[in-house]
C-alpha cells in the first residue's frame, strides 16, 4: 500500500473523494496523515469520521512563536516527511508553499488547481474564468493536477478535465461542476500514480 499525505484548508470535498476512493479500492493507497493550516477547515472532521490522523499547521502560530514563513514551509516538510509518504497531495491547499518547503519533502507533491493549464493561476480561478467567459474571452474552463515546482500553479501538468461553460452559468453552478471534475480528476491522477 502506498502512503498519501494530503494538505488541505478548507471544506476536503477532494479529500471526500480521495477517502472514498481508498476505502473501495479504486486507489491502491492509504491516506496516513491529513494536514491543515486551518483550525476550521471542515476538511478535518471528514478525516476525523474516517479516522485518518490530522495535524494542525498554522502559519500564525509560527510567527507568534517567532518563526518566519520560510521556517513554517520547513516546519510543515518535516511534520510531512514524519509520515513517509510516497506522495503529497494538495487539495484545496491555500498556502504557496516556497521552496523551503519543496527541498525538505521527501516525496513528489502535486496540486489540484480549478482552471486550466497557464489560465487563472492564483486565488479565484472559477470566478475570473466565468467574468472571462461572460465577456467573451473563453468558452471553456477545466481544472488540472499538475506536479508542484516554486511557480504558483504551474509545474508539469499530470491531468486536465474540460469543463464548458453554458450561457445560463452563475457561479454556484459552474463552481459545481467544477468540483464534481475535480473530484474525478484527481481520482483519477492518484490512481495512476500510485499504480496497483
Ligand atoms: C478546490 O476548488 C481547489 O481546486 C481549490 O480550492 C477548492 C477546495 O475544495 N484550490 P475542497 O476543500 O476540496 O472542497
Amino acid at each position: 500500500m502506498k502512503r498519501l499525505v494530503v494538505l488541505v484548508s478548507g471544506g476536503g470535498s477532494n479529500l471526500q473523494a480521495l477517502i472514498d476512493a481508498c476505502a473501495d479500492g479504486r486507489i491502491a493507497a492509504e491516506i496516513i496523515l491529513v494536514l491543515s493550516n486551518r483550525a476550521d477547515a471542515y476538511a478535518l472532521q471528514r478525516a476525523n469520521r474516517a479516522g485518518i490522523p490530522v495535524a494542525l499547521k498554522t502559519l500564525t502560530s509560527e510567527l507568534v512563536q517567532g518563526g518566519t514563513r520560510t521556517s513554517y514551509d520547513f516546519a510543515l516538510a518535516q511534520a510531512v516527511a514524519e509520515a513517509r509518504p510516497d506522495l503529497v497531495v494538495l487539495a484545496g491547499w491555500m498556502h504557496i508553499l516556497d521552496e523551503a518547503f519543496l527541498v525538505a519533502c521527501p516525496a513528489k507533491v502535486i496540486n489540484l488547481h480549478p482552471a486550466l493549464p497557464g489560465a487563472f493561476p492564483g486565488t479565484h480561478a472559477i470566478e475570473r474564468a466565468l467574468a472571462a467567459y461572460q465577456c467573451g474571452e473563453i468558452v471553456e474552463s477545466g481544472v488540472m493536477v499538475h506536479e508542484v515546482i516554486a511557480e504558483i500553479d504551474a509545474g508539469p501538468v499530470l491531468g486536465t478535465e474540460v469543463v464548458p461553460i453554458q450561457p445560463a452559468d452563475d457561479i454556484t453552478s459552474l463552481s459545481a461542476r467544477m468540483h464534481r471534475a475535480e473530484h474525478r480528476l484527481l481520482v483519477d491522477v492518484v490512481c495512476r500514480m500510485v499504480g496497483t
